[in-house]
């Protein structure tokens, strides 16, 4: 599928069929997230693949949102502070942040370019998680991408335009 199709056409879904998702389909995934730019190519990121229908429920029960229940498989991205403490001292919380968010918009895309749906979940009580899914101290969870076939079309949501976003040379400038 055309890149510029997928960005285009990929929505945050809800609601899922029951159809399996295949193990070829989840590591296709999980590769383009390990392939995303990361600072000093640190990658200090785990992931954490649930197919377990209990898991999947304690996860969504401390998430609140029951529609994830649908959904048959999370991929959960958890940041892995030690690994880039080591590398980078004041800087580390910002940097460390951005290269899990850029390894799930690879995700993202790329289960969208497999036919899959997905949404990015990034409301929990990460207390509840921390336990849930033992994550050590410094271990913190980022956030849930939950993937699954669905047959619903979702309208894009109203999105500001770029003319609107977007300035030049000076924050303000509004004239090229
Ligand atoms: C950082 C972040 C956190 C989000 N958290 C949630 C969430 O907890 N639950 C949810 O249903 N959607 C969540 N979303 C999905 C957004 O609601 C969605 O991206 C937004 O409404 C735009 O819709 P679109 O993804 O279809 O373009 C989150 C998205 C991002 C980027």
């Amino acid at each position: 599928m055309e890149l510029d199709k997928c960005i285009k056409e990929r929505r945050s879904v809800r609601k899922y069929t029951n159809k399996k998702v295949s193990w070829s389909l989840i590591s296709k995934i999980l590769d383009s997230g390990v392939r995303a730019p990361s600072s000093g190519n640190i990658q200090n990121y785990n992931f954490i693949v649930v197919q377990n229908a209990k898991k999947r429920e304690e996860i969504a029960r401390a998430a609140g949102q029951l529609w994830m229940l649908e959904s048959p498989v999370f991929i959960v991205i958890c940041n892995n502070k030690d690994k880039i403490k080591k590398f980078y001292e004041e800087d580390a919380e910002h940097y460390s942040v951005q290269n899990c968010a850029a390894s799930a918009q690879n995700m993202l895309l790329t289960a969208y370019s497999l036919g899959l749906s997905t949404c990015w979940v990034g409301s929990y009580d990460e207390i509840a998680l921390q336990r849930i899914l033992k994550l050590p101290d410094n271990v913190k969870l980022e956030m849930i991408i939950t993937i699954g076939y669905s047959d619903i079309k979702i309208k894009e949501p109203k999105k500001f335009s770029v003319d609107r976003l977007t300035y030049f040379e000076e924050f303000g400038n509004t004239k090229k």
